[in-house]
């Protein structure tokens, strides 16, 4: 079977879900195709946190009904250290901007509803799919569908496919320059059928490492403890884990997190990541394909966005006057968000963590650090702004 579009995406996370809709607005055609089924792609436990460029993009797609409704708007999060939890008011500093509670899986559902309403093509459970032609005008993308072999000729590709997907690994390595800092620790998350203890996320560095309270809804707690990367999770009954996290995260005002029946655990490498340019010949890349940020600073699904919503904007202008000078700027623009982004996400994790390598230096200089952020509006103030993150440009 041979069939043609104008844009072909690969993968149906975030990012390609949101291009498609972006795309369908400006009425072009696309076609979404993913490897895994819809409900692995659903069901996926990731991020919670949204900034306010991606909750303000949800409502400019008209996919936002519900986050609307279930979604957590928070104006602060609290640093734990010492015993003790110190606020910053995000919104106070940044002249409102806060941050959004809703879970990945959540949005990859609406945008998945959404998409099925436009009518327009989204496949799952595709095998062997392939890329080519990348620097021809007519690239394509093959793949099975039940064993039958498929191929979508496209005027323009678009690498949506995460860290592990096969469009980055298509361009040929001469073409590419990688940035990489892989982190000797990891982390063990849980969801936990308990209402949370806090309003606000809590961000707790502790002699035995790092803990990260969050939470999914009013039912549901969202928790993190930093681990080793390859922390085998059988070892880790429900017991030791709420045990671990009280000592991590109680402070000396009596809070602790509310405990409840686990009800999912799973273990995240963490690094940092980057592929340069974000573009080979027709085939541009976005999100995790591109880079990959550690989740202290809760920007990878931001960035994703962040991304598509300026592919999106180049590719309209595309369409429209037939000029490229938009998709041109496309990596380099894309670059200079997520160089911020690995700057903020690589400075949380080293303030934040405990590393075997660290000496009593450190541990002290981390604690000076955390001292100086609380007690300086400056301090404060640039963790806001980077937290809540700057505004979408096209
Ligand atoms: P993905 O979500 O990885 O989607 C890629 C899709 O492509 C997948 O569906 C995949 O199955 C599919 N695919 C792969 N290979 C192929 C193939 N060969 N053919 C077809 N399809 C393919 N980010 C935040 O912003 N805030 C947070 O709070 C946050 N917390 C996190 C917590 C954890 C524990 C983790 C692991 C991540 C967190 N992140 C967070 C990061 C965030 O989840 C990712 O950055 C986000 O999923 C990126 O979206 P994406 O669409 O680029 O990639
Ligand atoms: C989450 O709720 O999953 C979460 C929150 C903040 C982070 C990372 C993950 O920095």
């Amino acid at each position: 079977m041979t069939s043609r579009t104008q844009v072909g995406i690969v993968g149906a996370g975030p990012a390609g879900l949101m291009l498609g809709q972006l795309l369908h607005l400006q009425g072009i055609d696309s076609v979404i195709l993913e490897n895994r089924s819809r409900q692995y792609v659903v069901e996926r436990v990731r991020a919670g946190v949204l900034e306010q460029g991606t909750v303000d993009l949800m409502r400019e797609v008209g996919v936002a009904e519900r986050l609307a409704r279930e979604g957590l708007r928070h104006d602060g999060i609290y640093l734990a250290f010492g015993g003790a939890r110190h606020r910053i008011d995000m919104a106070e500093l940044t002249g409102g901007r806060a941050i959004t509670i809703y879970g990945q899986n959540e949005v990859v559902h609406d945008l998945i509803e959404a998409r099925l309403t436009t009518g327009r093509p989204l496949h799952f459970e595709l095998e062997d799919v392939s890329v080519h032609g990348l620097e021809s005008q007519a690239p394509s993308i093959r793949f099975r569908t039940n064993g039958a072999a498929n191929e979508l000729t496209c005027d323009i590709i678009a690498g949506c496919d995460g860290f592990h997907g096969i469009c980055r690994p298509s361009i040929p390595a001469s073409q590419l320059r990688l940035y990489e800092r892989v982190y000797p620790f990891g982390w063990l998350g849980i969801l936990a059928e308990a209402a949370p203890s806090s309003h606000e996320l809590v961000y707790s560095l502790h002699e035995h490492g790092f803990a990260l309270f969050s939470m999914r809804s009013p039912q549901v707690t969202r928790l993190y403890l930093q681990c080793a990367p390859d922390e085998d999770v059988s070892q880790w009954s429900d017991d030791r884990i709420w045990a671990e996290l009280g000592a991590r995260l109680a402070t000396d005002d009596g809070w602790r997190p509310n405990e409840g029946t686990i009800l999912q655990k799973g273990v995240t490498g963490m690094r940092s990541f980057v592929a340069e340019p974000m573009r080979f010949g027709r085939l541009f890349l976005a999100g995790d394909a591109a880079h990959i940020v550690p989740p202290t600073g809760a920007k990878g699904l931001n960035l994703a966005m962040a991304d598509v919503y300026r592919l999106a904007g180049a590719l309209a202008e595309l369409y429209k006057s037939g000029n490229e000078k938009r998709l041109d700027c496309y990596s380099e623009r894309a670059l200079a968000r997520t160089w911020r982004a690995q700057r903020f996400s690589w400075w949380m994790t080293s303030m934040l963590h405990r590393s075997d390598s660290d000496n009593p230096f450190d541990h002290r200089r981390q604690l000076a650090e955390l001292e100086y952020l609380v007690s300086s509006r400056a301090a404060m103030t640039s963790l806001a702004e980077s937290y809540t993150g700057a505004p979408f440009d096209a």
